[in-house]
């Protein structure tokens, strides 16, 4: 082997994944894809005559899993341009003014959304579809017909009309309800998950077997017409998509037609707002002239044309580095492995954790330490990983595997067989005291101020509290020593301590962290037996019985109560006077009764779980979605897309975080 080679093949496996980088991480390319896909087939055709080159982590191994080469190349007839971007309102009319040197008068634009999946061009002659191709360098794609032949949404017959050729763009992708279907199924069969919708489609096109490809649900948008020969003769953009979907193709039911640039960007904006209330990932809108004619007038630059322009929303997803992946463990034991990241802005926030869930989403993910990661965060989702850029990954990286001991106190962990969860199961574990004592304490529970994760592990690990019964027997005095504690803090802090022996009962439950059992059971079942030594000693069937509560909390409530180690925190909560009464007591003013009110985005004083408790212990509902019945809507920062565009749609009231607290108190929508 020439040493040339295998030093270029190097070379291009570093600029490769040089280019990568700035694609994914910095969203800002330096080279088109063409250029970038030109790199790839060199290294491709280096690795085919010299394959003694070629490693497990090379580019042309990765993503997609079919070679470089695989599929004929295609020449398009006319080139797939690429186009012009633009992210704000300002380069959108400094565009408008670059048309004023070639167009004047009035001018219509088209709005469309920009699906985020593959380029596709397909041709059709007599009616019926001869080739399909992707984008590949604008100039040559791949012949992926066979493929793209098994998509029912691709017309493989043209409806009446048709015209002798016809080649038709528009947009292979993949719904985020399919994709979702797609990685569940990765995870169930031991396969590999995908980054996102529009990598899933592109590895299912580039399949050697069209029958894979056959079981991959993708979807297809048609936006452009190409090449037309013996059909009508038409003036307008618009038009064109009419006729698209009288010959049977699948076009957007969202493109718009406006008159100005500021009702373009009115468009853009409101679209960025709602991108997640459709089912499909759009990355911007592609705005486009209306008028066949003054497009012609426009024409193009070597790259772009002249009469469209790309509105590009800011990215979800941004690579980084995992620097770990560690286990935390929460009051029920339960064994959580998250990602420990290199911070990345994305979504509009800093992200430097994230979780990954359980061990088969680590596995279907196969992210690792050391690699770099895609991580995505998407509205008031919480920021998830996505896998790991394969072409990135060091060499002889090790997979990750589950510990086998608890990080906090070295008991083993066990995994049950057919759950996916894993568990701490020594209940002396000091991690999940300490997750217990402060959910005791938190604001859905006993809503203890002062008592937060980070002081209830301090007392904890100074031997001063070692269960939640052990909160009504602080010693204050040795609290009063420690730094940070002044006699003013410890005074407060033993205030709210015995304000909170008159929680409802149903606090009290919650508080108690029953597997399965919630704010809302929790609330049923004090309701419905009306005090603790009701429900301790009720049989498990009546229990299951009670509207709201089944046979797994029921169980799971027997269970609780049968261990002497429980009964005996009781006994002293008891001992201590806190509230085992029901309802009937001391209860939360019923303010809220008959009142539906929707809980979106992140609030400054209260959790979303204490919210929605919050909002039922005063008699409401707290549904995850907006409809005709919502009295509310409690807006936090981030709100989901979905919930405030049908909030608006409805004309329901949009309440800020003061106002949702006075509707609490009062039961009173602002005037
Ligand atoms: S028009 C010359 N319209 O965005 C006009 N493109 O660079 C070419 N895309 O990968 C494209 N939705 O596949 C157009 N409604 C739409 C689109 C759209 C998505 C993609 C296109 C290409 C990129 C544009």
């Amino acid at each position: 082997m020439s040493e040339g080679a295998a030093e270029r093949a190097e070379e291009l496996r570093e600029l490769i994944a040089y280019h990568n980088r700035r694609y994914f991480d910095l969203d800002d390319p330096e080279i088109s894809d063409a250029e970038y896909d030109e790199l790839v087939r060199e290294l491709a055709r280096l690795e085919s005559e010299h394959p003694e080159l070629v490693t497990a982590e090379s580019p042309t191994q990765q993503v997609g899993g079919a070679p470089v080469g695989l599929f004929a190349e295609v020449r398009h007839r006319t080139p797939m341009m690429s186009l012009d971007k633009t992210t704000n309102y300002e380069e959108l009319l400094a565009w408008g003014k670059r048309m004023e040197r070639y167009i004047s008068g009035e001018v219509v634009f088209t709005c469309e959304l920009k699906v985020d999946g593959l380029a596709m061009s397909l041709l059709y002659e007599g009616g019926r579809l001869i080739r399909a191709a992707t984008r590949g360098n604008g100039e040559i794609g791949e012949d992926v017909t066979a493929n793209v032949a098994t998509i029912a949404a691709v017309p493989d017959r043209l409806g009446a009309g048709f015209p002798d050729v016809l080649e038709v763009r528009g947009e292979i992708y993949m719904t985020v309800g399919a994709f979702d279907d797609l990685n569940a199924r990765q995870v169930r069969s031991g396969g590999r998950t995908f980054i996102n919708p529009r990598n899933a489609a592109a590895g299912s096109l580039r399949q050697k077997d069209p029958t894979v490809t056959a079981t991959r649900e993708l979807s297809f948008s048609a936006y452009q017409l190409g090449e037309v020969v013996g059909g009508p003769v038409f003036r307008y953009h618009h038009e064109t998509l009419d006729w698209l979907r009288q010959l049977d193709f699948p076009v957007s039911a969202h493109v718009r037609m406006v008159r100005s640039l500021e009702e373009v960007d009115r468009y853009c904006t409101d679209w960025l707002g709602r991108r997640h209330s459709i089912d499909f990932e759009i990355d911007g809108v592609v705005i486009k002239v209306d008028d066949l004619a003054q497009r012609r007038e426009l024409g193009a630059t070597s790259k772009a044309p002249r009469w469209a322009i790309a509105y590009k929303f800011p990215p979800e997803e941004r690579t980084t580095l995992l620097k770990d992946i560690m286990v935390s463990i929460g009051r029920t034991g339960k064994a959580t492995p998250f990602a420990v990241l290199e911070p990345v802005v994305v979504g509009g926030a800093r992200v430097s954790l994230a979780t990954l869930h359980n061990e088969d989403q680590v596995r279907a993910k196969d992210v690792r330490p050391g690699d770099t990661v895609v991580v995505r965060r998407a509205g008031d989702v919480i920021p998830e990983v996505r896998g790991p850029v394969l072409p990135l990954r060091p060499e002889g990286l090790a997979p990750w595997s589950f510990p086998p001991d608890c990080p906090v106190c070295g008991a083993p962990l066990q995994r049950l067989a057919g759950e996916a969860d894993t568990y701490c199961i020594n209940l002396e574990c000091p991690g999940q005291q300490v997750q217990r004592i402060s959910h005791f304490a938190s604001r859905g529970a006993m809503d203890i101020e002062g008592l937060g994760e980070r002081t209830v592990s301090l007392f904890c690990k100074e031997g001063l509290l070692a269960d939640a019964a052990g909160i009504y027997s602080l010693d204050l005095r040795r609290v009063e020593s420690f730094e940070g504690f002044g006699a003013i803090s410890v005074a407060n802090l033993s205030a709210a301590i015995n304000a909170s022996k008159s929680r409802p009962l149903a606090n009290l439950l919650v508080g108690l962290s029953i597997r399965h059992l919630g704010a809302n059971g929790s609330q049923v079942l004090a309701r419905a037996l009306g005090n603790m030594d009701a429900i301790i000693e009720a049989p498990e069937d009546q229990i299951a019985a009670v509207e709201g509560i089944g046979p797994v909390i029921a169980a799971s409530i027997k269970r609780f109560f049968s261990m002497p180690r429980n009964r005996e925190v009781v006994e002293r909560l008891r001992a201590a006077g806190v509230n085992f009464e029901g309802p009937s007591a001391p209860a939360t003013a019923q303010t809220l009764v008959g009142k539906s009110i929707v809980v979106t985005g992140t609030l400054q004083r209260w959790s979303r779980e204490d919210a929605e408790a919050a909002i039922k212990a005063r008699g409401g509902k707290a549904p995850g979605s907006v409809s005709q019945k919502t009295t509310a809507v409690v807006l936090g920062s981030e709100p989901g897309g979905a919930k405030l565009a049908k909030a608006t749609e409805l004309g329901i009231p949009l309440l800020d975080e003061d106002a949702f607290e006075r509707l609490l108190e009062t039961g009173d929508l602002p005037r």
